[in-house]
């Protein structure tokens, strides 16, 4: 399966969002990545529907928004309505996973679930097959720059294994300080969507980080 790149705006200049997200585009981003943290379930704030719903406006790939919040049921149409084709939880806050995964993809968009670094690959068991894809968090979730965390490539692994082994065709995101030195890694072990947040807007030029994620990845330029 190919690789997707998918830049996180978290890294972004937020008075410049349109500009750095036409960057990315044309560094060939598959994707772009949205973190919306609600300063409960991770110790930051970010942004809400309107901000995405103006970047639906500009972006021409599709959205895909992790939401990093305590209580996803509640906004999860708001979310889809702003723009998201593809959008995540957490299992560490929900309690009927089932039943949001089903709410999500009734609303139209692909449905994720994601993994911080401390949460057992168990937790998917039962709900793999339902999946349309599984985020592995590679740091803890709530701010960008971080340090990729080492053991997250066995992560990556134990999921794949999870998903072949229950007959689920979700793919694998990862999300969390990867760049040029662990790309190739974590796609070797089974990610086939790339988040980069600092890798791709820490540098003075994002398309050009794009394409080197890509090529380091192991993919053929677009
Ligand atoms: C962290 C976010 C990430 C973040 C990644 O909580 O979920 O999407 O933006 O940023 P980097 O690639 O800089 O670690
Ligand atoms: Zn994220």
């Amino acid at each position: 399966m190919s690789v997707r790149i998918a830049p996180s705006i978290l890294s972004a200049d937020f008075a410049h969002l349109g500009r750095d997200i036409a960057a990315a585009e044309a560094g060939g981003a598959d994707l772009i990545h949205v973190d919306v943290m609600d300063g409960h379930f991770v110790p930051n704030l970010t942004i809400g529907p309107p901000v995405i719903r103006a970047i639906k406006r500009v972006a021409t790939v599709p959205l895909d928004v992790h939401l990093m919040v305590d209580n996803p049921d509640r906004y999860l149409k708001d979310y889809v309505a702003a723009g998201a084709s593809m959008l995540s939880v957490h299992v560490e806050v929900l309690p009927h996973l089932h039943r949001t995964i089903a709410a999500i993809k009734d609303l139209g968009a692909k449905a994720g679930v994601v993994l911080n670094p401390a949460t057992p690959v168990a937790a998917l068991e039962e709900v793999a097959a339902d999946l349309d894809f599984v985020l592995v968090m590679s740091v803890n979730p709530g701010f960008g720059g971080q340090t990729f965390i080492p053991r997250s490539l066995d992560k990556l692994r134990a999921v794949r294994a999870l998903l072949t082994r229950t007959g689920s065709t979700a793919f694998v995101e990862v999300d969390g300080g990867v760049d040029l030195g662990n790309v190739r890694e974590v796609v070797e072990a089974g990610a086939t969507v790339i988040v980069a947040g600092n890798a791709v807007f820490g540098t003075s030029d994002a398309a050009a980080a794009v394409r080197a994620l890509r090529a380091t990845a192991g993919e053929a330029p677009r």
